[in-house]
C-alpha cells in the first residue's frame, strides 16, 4: 500500500478493536480480528459518460471504509458503527427487502454476492469511514466493497475485481434503488496507487494511468450535499436514452451514445429534442476529453489538462446542466491560484466536490484562497482535502 495513506485517527487497528471491544464485549482478542478496507474514488475526468458505455478515468483514493472483523460460524452478521456503536443485524439466509439505512448496502452486497455463487460468511465487525457521505467521492461505493471482503471467507473472494464491482453496482441498482453506472464500484475495486484507472465501459477493458510526479490532487467540498442528486441524475439519464432512440431511428448502428460522434449529432440535429441534444454533445466530447487527458498526462503537457479540465467543467455546467454556483465558485476561486494547473466538479454534480490537479508548492495557497472567499461569496463552508492515489479494495496489512 502506499505508505503516505497511512490511515489517520479512527481507522487504525487500536482504534478499530477497541470500538470493536465496545460493541462486542463477549469477543475482545484484538489478534482474533481481520481488518478489510475499500476506498473511496474522485474522478479525474469522463463524467456521465459511464452509463452512456463511454470513457472515465478515476482514481481511488485514500479516503476510505474500513471494517474490522470477526468471522461467525452461523450466517448472522452483526456490524456497529465505530463512531456511535449502533449495531445492525441480518442474517444471511433471510436477507428482507432495504430499508433506507445504511445497513441496506451491506445486505444488497450480500444478496448479489449469493446470487452470483460467491461464498458469504457470517461475521461480527465495526466499521469506520473516512469518506464524507452525499460527497461526490463515493462511500456508497467504498462501503460496498468493503462489504464484499468482510462477507468473504477468510482467504479473500473467489472473484477478480471487475466481478466485484459489478456485484456491488447491483447491490447499489437493485437493493439500494440508485441507478448509478460501473464507475464509482469499479475504481473502488480496481484503484492502483499512484494511478487514475482508464475504465472502457463497454469493453471494460481498463488500465493504469500514472499521475504525474509533479502534480498532486486535492479535492474541494461545496459543504452542499447531493440532495437533489437522484431524481437529476435519473432525469439526465432518461435525457441521453431519448438522444439514442431519436438517433437509432435513422442509424441503425446506434445503440448508445458511444455509437454517435459530433458529425452524426450535426447531421441530425433537427430530429433530436434540444434538452436531449445538449446532453448527447457533452458525452461525445468528454468521451473524446479522457483520451485526451490520458495523452496530456503522459506527456506531462500542464497547459493541455488544464484546457481539458475547464472544457469539461463548461460542458457539465452548460449543457449538461449539473454543477452550480457553489461548485462554480470554487473552480473560479482554483483557476487564480498560480501552480493549480486544472479544476473541474468531479461525480455527478448537483453538490459534492471539484477535483484540482495542482503543484505541491501551490496547495497551501489554494487551500487558502478558498477558505478566504468561498464562504462570502456563497455563504457555505467548504473543506479541502489533499488526497493520493490508493489500491483498491482489499486485506489491510498487519
Ligand atoms: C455518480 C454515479 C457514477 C457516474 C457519476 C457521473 O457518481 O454513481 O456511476 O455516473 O455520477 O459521472
Amino acid at each position: 500500500m502506499d505508505p503516505r495513506s497511512a490511515a489517520p485517527g479512527t481507522l487504525d487497528p487500536a482504534s478499530l478493536a477497541t470500538a470493536f471491544a465496545a460493541a462486542f464485549p463477549d469477543h475482545v482478542d484484538p489478534a482474533e480480528l481481520g481488518i478489510v478496507r475499500a476506498p473511496g474514488r474522485v474522478n479525474l475526468i469522463g463524467e456521465h459518460t459511464d452509463y452512456n458505455e463511454g470513457l472515465v478515468l478515476p482514481a481511488a483514493i485514500d479516503l476510505e471504509v474500513r471494517i474490522a472483523r470477526r468471522t461467525r460460524s452461523d450466517r448472522r452478521v452483526r456490524v456497529a458503527l465505530a463512531t456511535t456503536g449502533e449495531v445492525a443485524e441480518l442474517d444471511l439466509d433471510r436477507i428482507g427487502p432495504a430499508t433506507g439505512n445504511w445497513l441496506d448496502y451491506i445486505a444488497g452486497t450480500a444478496l448479489e454476492m449469493i446470487k452470483a455463487g460467491l461464498p458469504t460468511v457470517g461475521f461480527d465487525g465495526v466499521l469506520a469511514s473516512t469518506v464524507p457521505q452525499a460527497s461526490g467521492l463515493s462511500s456508497s461505493a467504498a462501503l460496498e466493497l468493503a462489504a464484499v471482503w468482510a462477507l468473504s471467507p477468510v482467504d479473500g473472494p473467489s472473484a477478480d475485481p471487475m466481478t466485484l464491482a459489478r456485484i456491488a453496482q447491483r447491490a447499489e441498482n437493485r437493493y439500494v434503488g440508485v441507478q448509478c453506472g460501473l464507475m464509482d464500484q469499479f475504481a473502488s475495486a480496481n484503484g492502483v496507487a499512484g494511478s487514475a484507472v482508464m475504465l472502457d465501459c463497454r469493453s471494460l477493458e481498463h488500465h493504469p494511468v500514472p499521475l504525474p510526479d509533479e502534480l498532486v490532487v486535492v479535492v474541494a467540498h461545496t459543504g452542499m450535499p447531493r440532495t437533489l442528486g437522484t431524481s437529476e441524475y435519473n432525469a439526465r439519464r432518461a435525457d441521453c436514452e431519448r438522444a439514442v432512440a431519436s438517433l437509432a431511428a435513422v442509424e441503425p448502428g446506434v445503440r448508445s451514445l458511444r455509437d454517435v460522434d459530433r458529425a452524426m449529432l450535426e447531421r441530425h440535429a433537427d430530429r433530436i429534442d434540444p434538452v436531449a441534444a445538449r446532453r448527447a454533445e457533452h458525452v461525445v466530447d468528454e468521451n473524446a476529453r479522457v483520451i485526451a487527458t490520458e495523452a496530456a498526462l503522459g506527456a506531462g503537457d500542464l497547459d493541455e489538462i488544464g484546457r481539458l479540465f475547464a472544457a469539461s467543467h463548461a460542458s457539465l455546467r452548460d449543457l449538461f446542466e449539473v454543477s452550480s454556483p457553489e461548485l462554480d465558485a470554487l473552480v473560479e476561486i482554483a483557476a487564480e491560484v498560480p501552480g493549480v494547473v486544472a479544476s473541474r466538479m468531479t461525480g455527478a454534480g448537483f453538490g459534492g466536490c471539484t477535483v484540482s490537479l495542482a503543484r505541491p508548492d501551490s496547495v497551501d495557497a489554494l487551500r487558502t484562497q478558498i477558505l478566504n472567499e468561498y464562504p462570502s461569496r456563497t455563504g457555505r463552508t467548504p473543506r479541502v482535502w489533499q488526497v493520493w492515489a490508493a489500491d483498491g479494495a482489499g486485506p489491510v496489512e498487519r
